[in-house]
């Protein structure tokens, strides 16, 4: 059996990571929400699959909320084999050079770098008890260096530039527990954060990132992949 926890599972990428996951045999899920009572899809999916989809409240800054995950998980498996930090923020319209303050680069930080570290700090026990275990964190394209050439975004990017390098620190301290770390561009998905021109749909994006997740061998610990499995450059 395959033990699995996603953040930021009521939409977009995590859901349909949710949806793909429960397809595959023998799998146990913990999904998070910052507010499960009005996860519609997800809470359909739980209904029709009780025993192996547990929705647990999770908002990401919260560090309270985040050990009172761990303990959750901990009352009914003994380890994870997969942890995802998918859960990120990429607020519109107020990330260019004339409106970006202090606060935003600050809130998005604390969500899409800070509270990553976090989460991985928190389930590292669970991860190290696990079968094959592995760490991936969503990250994007917009946090590469190479990559990246357009201004703006600079919450945006800089934060998940930020979790790239927590993601490499994160690969070297976890791997004397077996646990292999590694960041992931889903693609240009269409998600609320995508919109609708994006290039992959959210069953095209999960099912790479499904495979991609399967195949880490330890060799690809602490590197940066695209969703279909490509390096992605840093
Ligand atoms: N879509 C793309 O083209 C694209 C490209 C590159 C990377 N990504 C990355 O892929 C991941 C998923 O993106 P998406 O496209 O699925 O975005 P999305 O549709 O906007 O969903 C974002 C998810 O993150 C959750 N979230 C945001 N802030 C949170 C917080 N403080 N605490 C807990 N949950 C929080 C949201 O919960 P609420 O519903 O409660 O807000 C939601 O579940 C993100 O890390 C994003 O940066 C996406």
């Amino acid at each position: 059996m395959e033990r699995i926890f996603i953040t930021g599972a009521n939409r977009g990428i995590g859901l349909e990571l949710v949806r793909q996951y429960l397809r595959r045999d023998d799998t146990r899920i913990f999904a998070t929400a910052r507010q499960p009572e009005t996860a519609a899809e997800l809470q359909a999916l739980a209904a029709t699959n009780p025993e192996r989809l547990t929705i647990l409240p999770l908002a990401v800054t919260n560090e309270a909320a985040i050990t009172e995950a761990v303990q959750a998980v901990a009352e009914q498996v003994d380890a994870l084999d997969i942890v995802i930090n998918n859960a990120g923020m990429n607020p519109p319209g107020i990330q260019t050079l004339d409106a970006i303050t202090a606060e935003t680069m600050q809130t998005v930080f604390t969500v899409n770098a800070v509270a990553p570290l976090l989460i991985a700090r928190a389930f590292q026990g669970l991860l190290a008890k696990g079968s094959n275990p592995r760490l991936a964190n969503v990250s994007t394209q917009v946090g590469s260096m190479t990559w990246k050439k357009s201004g703006g975004s600079y919450a945006y990017a800089a934060s998940k530039a930020a979790l790239n390098m927590v993601t490499r620190c994160l690969s070297a301290d976890l791997h004397p527990a077996g646990i292999i770390t590694i960041m992931l561009h889903p693609g240009w998905v269409q998600t609320d954060m995508g919109g609708p021109s994006a290039s992959l749909t959210p069953e095209e994006s999960a099912s790479g990132i499904i495979s991609l997740i399967s195949g880490l061998t330890e060799a690809d610990n602490g590197l940066f992949f695209k969703w279909n499995g490509e390096p992605h450059p840093w």
